[in-house]
């Protein structure tokens, strides 16, 4: 694909704005970024900036929680061959088994930390979730297994004399001087525009949810890691596959929230309009099939009953354990006027998890010199075409240590005094402001929902691609001065490379289901889409 947009969002001259200097900076404070921050040798400065609040990241909304191997019963082979067996043949498998090995020393460390696990009989209580043959998610507070997790690491990172947090701080675009990554030009309400320098930068942005009009992401979740790694020229792969979450709460007037996997791994049935249970007519493990085949099959029964939904039903289930179990959901579902003990909770599929990004190493090494990445804004080959269900924190903490010790390694073989270089963007002439940015951000939402969504097919990609293209023709150029025009013009970015990965890959794998090409194609699809932006 020939570059499109122009390199940087703003104009900038390092004579008219401030510097700032440190030897590490993360971008991002979900669990990837702390778990980054917390690996960094004490003897270096490390900033780690947010669009909003520390709490404001997918991770603090996971529900289900870590998968890892913590049961005598259960092996390493079990949870690889069940992370390859989801991901759709397009798993790294050296990767996968890097992970899943890594997983219960990840975990401990998490609860030496002071994250508190829920717990059965003073052990770990391990849950189950869709693609997994055992019993393997640790999870904390019931349904709320990344606001536990977060607050730990919070607390972690907050004892640390050498990190530092500016929140509500957006950031624009990496600084690049002859390929290498230099730090990245930020901007908040205090300081305006700054050029903040590293010896070394960490990208944990998290994911691009937001761009769909179904979703179970928070609004900070708008691809803006994955726009300025392509941008800055980083290589990104797998940009087609976005996962899909089968059961996000649909009730007119209520956000969009997840309704977690955990609650069919305890044993909630999924039934239509008709109360019919129908998951078993489309595969042979039920609720528990990987989220790609649920998601799916969900579509095509609402199609089949014409019915914008289909529902939990758990009313066979222990109603004290179910409270006990999900008090968060039970909580929000009361809001609405559903006992979930006894009434069927209304749910559809939504955008939930990212797999393509920035392509990493096993290290969390980009393909740009300087750049790190870790968690959801890469793709390290854990999760192939569909991620196994509570992979993600998993890869969070083990991407997070590793992105963290290397950049931290590489930091400190670079001297303190290390050239700033000149570089400027110059302003551009500016057309008259016209844009209603959240008119096209909306557009763009039920587009990408209508058009790139689970099922797929030419007509629907071409017409995505030809109104993406034109959007991006009148918006890209301009120098927007609100971080709601940045973010529109990162979603735009981004949309683009999904959509043209969608089109490209013709047949059906994992997440990507095409209609024209219904088939998996392995003698000529498996393999990475990737785009790097030329110059
Ligand atoms: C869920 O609780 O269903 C979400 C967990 C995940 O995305 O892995």
């Amino acid at each position: 694909m020939r570059a499109f947009g122009r390199r940087y969002l703003v104009p900038f001259h390092p004579k008219r704005v401030p510097h700032h200097f440190t030897d590490v900076l993360i971008i991002g404070g979900g669990l990837a970024g702390l778990r980054a921050a917390l690996a960094i040798d004490p003897k270096l400065q490390t900033l780690v900036i947010t669009k909003l609040a520390l709490q404001q990241s997918n991770s603090q909304y996971a529900q289900g929680g870590i998968a890892g191997v913590m049961d005598p019963e259960d092996n390493f082979a079990n949870h690889v061959a069940d992370t390859i067996r989801a991901g759709g043949d397009l798993c790294d498998e050296a990767i996968v088994e890097l992970v899943v090995r890594e997983a219960p020393r990840r975990i401990q460390e998490l609860i030496g930390w002071g994250a508190r696990f829920d717990l059965e009989s003073g052990s770990l209580a391990l849950g189950r979730e869709g693609g997994h043959s055992h019993d393997r998610i640790v999870h904390a507070l019931g349904d709320a297994t990344g606001r536990e997790v977060m607050r730990a690491v919070i607390e972690k990172t907050a004892g640390l004399r050498n990190v530092d947090n500016w929140s509500d701080t957006f950031t624009l675009d990496l600084l690049t001087h002859e390929g290498v990554v230099r730090g990245a030009l930020v901007w908040n309400l205090k300081h305006g525009k700054t050029l903040v320098w590293a010896k070394q930068t960490i990208l944990c942005t998290g994911g691009a949810g937001q761009l769909y009009r179904e979703t179970t992401n928070p609004d900070v979740a708008t691809g803006d890691g994955h726009a300025m790694a392509y941008r800055a020229g980083a290589e990104l792969r797998d940009m087609e596959f976005m996962q899909f979450h089968p059961t996000v709460l649909y009730i007119a007037g209520s956000s969009r929230n997840l309704i977690t996997e955990a609650m069919r791994g305890e044993g909630a049935y999924l039934v239509d309009r008709a109360g019919k249970r129908f998951m078993f007519e489309y595969d042979e493990r039920g609720e528990l099939a990987p989220r790609d085949v649920v998601s799916q099959s969900i579509v095509l029964q609402m199609e089949k009953t014409r019915h914008p939904n289909v529902y939990l039903d758990l009313s066979h289930l222990d109603a004290e354990r179910v409270r006990k179990r999900f008090p968060g959901i039970a909580a929000c579902c009361a809001e609405f006027g559903i006992d979930i003990t006894r009434d069927r909770i209304p749910v559809r599929p939504g955008a939930h998890y990212m797999m393509g990004g920035v392509t990493v190493d096993d290290h969390g090494r980009t393909t740009l010199p300087g750049l790190w990445a870790a968690g959801e804004v890469t793709s390290s080959g854990l999760h192939g075409a569909n991620r196994l269900a509570s992979n993600s924190l998993l890869e969070g903490l083990v991407f997070g240590a590793h992105a963290g010790e290397g950049a931290s390694a590489a930091a400190l073989q670079i001297d303190d005094d290390f050239r700033v270089p000149l570089i400027e963007n110059a302003p551009q002439e500016q057309a008259a402001d016209l844009l209603d940015i959240v008119d096209i951000r909306n557009s763009l939402k039920s587009l990408m929902w209508h058009s790139v969504g689970v099922r797929r097919e030419l007509a629907g990609l071409s017409d995505a691609e030809e109104t993406i293209g034109r959007w991006c023709g009148y918006v890209l150029n301009r120098q927007l001065t609100t971080s709601a025009g940045w973010e529109l013009q990162n979603m735009l970015t981004i949309a683009r490379l999904m959509v043209d990965a969608a089109l490209r890959r013709q047949e059906s794998r994992g997440t990507h289901l095409r209609l024209d090409f219904p088939e998996l194609d392995n003698a000529h699809w498996r393999k990475h889409i990737v785009f790097q932006r030329e110059g």
